[in-house]
């Protein structure tokens, strides 16, 4: 029987309350599929650092890195700093474990969901490789003569060829696994961003050694555009970091909204941070609205990645059949307590128990 440590940080707004869902059918699963779950869980977020002054110290973060994922519920909270919280906790963990590959699907479970006219989930089932440690969110920005009329602002794009290489052999190796339309599309934007060539040439050069996989490119402007077109066009699709931010925003909103979106931030071999997309959402913390949809999708990639792929798939299922039978009504809406839809799907992974 398996065992599997991870780290749990709720962190900040909805997050502590998702992630209570989310590790309801963690538990669930674990029962039904006989593996066993060690759950570390951490304080970190803004509330924690406006008590303490820590946000994710040396001693927990080495802690961390010893164990076999970690989950988080969402982090940023308005009393504080822009950015200081993220930079902190997600980006820290993003650079520091070298989590290069962010996996984003975008699937719609059910045709309600989708605000596009005519979209089935036949056409709707993708996954966005976005590059995770590069680009706009290397870091490297400054600011000179601040406050004054001639302030300049500067934030350098950074990338590397064997960081870009990673990023897109990660994209050929998922379409050769997922074999859908055997298709990775490149979404980078080097008719304006120049250094963004050498995505060009990076991806021509890798795309050599799988001639069994098709190859399609687009700017990031028009894949904007396609995705709502024509989004039945996308199977695997690698891009830079702030495109792919920017992207999968949209993709949240095509596969039914932020309460449903789901992510790996993976290094293949080493410990990995599954997340829902969306973010801490202040306004509706703490009133069991928010919908844990994501969150438990998120706990589903982690018990794929930890090789639970029974646990994984039965998860899925649960949530496609309650959603597709009208149970699940109008996800992030608040129609259900966020513990209700927790339960609905711990119910359901019971029941497969039962049955076997
Ligand atoms: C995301 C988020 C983060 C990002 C923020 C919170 C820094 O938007 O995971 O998509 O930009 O990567
Ligand atoms: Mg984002």
């Amino acid at each position: 029987m398996g065992e599997h440590s991870i780290a749990i940080i709720g962190g900040d707004g909805i997050g502590p309350e998702v992630t209570r869902e989310a590790f309801k059918i963690a538990d669930a699963a674990s029962e039904v599929f006989g593996f066993k779950l060690r759950k570390n869980e951490y304080p970190f977020g803004s509330q924690h650092f406006i008590d303490t002054g820590e946000i994710f110290p040396d001693a927990a973060f080495e802690e961390v890195k010893g164990l076999d994922a970690i989950y988080l519920g969402a982090i940023g909270d308005p009393r504080l700093e822009v950015g200081k919280i993220e930079f902190g906790i997600i980006a820290k963990m993003r650079f520091e474990l070298d989590l290069y590959a962010n996996l984003r699907p975008i699937k719609l479970y059910d045709e309600r969901l989708c605000p596009l006219k005519g979209k089935e989930p036949k056409d709707i089932d993708m996954v966005i490789v976005r590059e995770n440690t590069e680009g706009a969110y290397a870091g490297m920005h400054g600011f000179a003569h601040k406050g004054q009329a001639l302030e300049v602002a500067t934030q350098t794009m950074v990338y590397t060829r064997a960081g870009v290489e990673r990023a897109v052999r990660y994209a050929f190796e998922l379409a050769v696994e997922r074999d859908k339309n055997r298709t990775v599309t490149l979404i980078d934007k080097a008719n304006a961003v120049r250094a963004h060539d050498l995505w060009t040439r990076v991806f021509g050069e890798v795309a050599a050694e799988y001639p069994t996989i098709n190859t399609e490119h687009a700017y990031i402007d028009a894949a904007c555009m396609w995705m709502v077109k024509n989004p039945e066009w996308f199977d695997v699709a690698v891009t830079p970091n702030l495109m792919g931010d920017i992207i999968t925003d949209l993709g949240a909103m095509v596969q039914g909204g932020m309460g449903i979106a789901a992510s790996a931030n993976v290094h293949p071999g080493r410990v990995s941070l599954f997340e829902p997309i969306h973010g801490s959402a202040p306004k509706h913390a703490g009133k069991d609205v928010a919908s844990p949809v994501a969150a438990i999708l998120a706990v589903s990639m982690m018990l794929g990645f930890l090789g639970e792929k029974e646990a994984e798939a039965a998860i899925e299922k649960s949530i496609i059949e309650l959603l597709q039978a009208g149970r699940i009504r109008g996800v992030g809406t608040g129609v259900h307590p966020t513990s209700e839809v927790g339960d609905m799907v711990a119910t359901e992974i019971r029941k497969v128990g039962a049955s076997v």
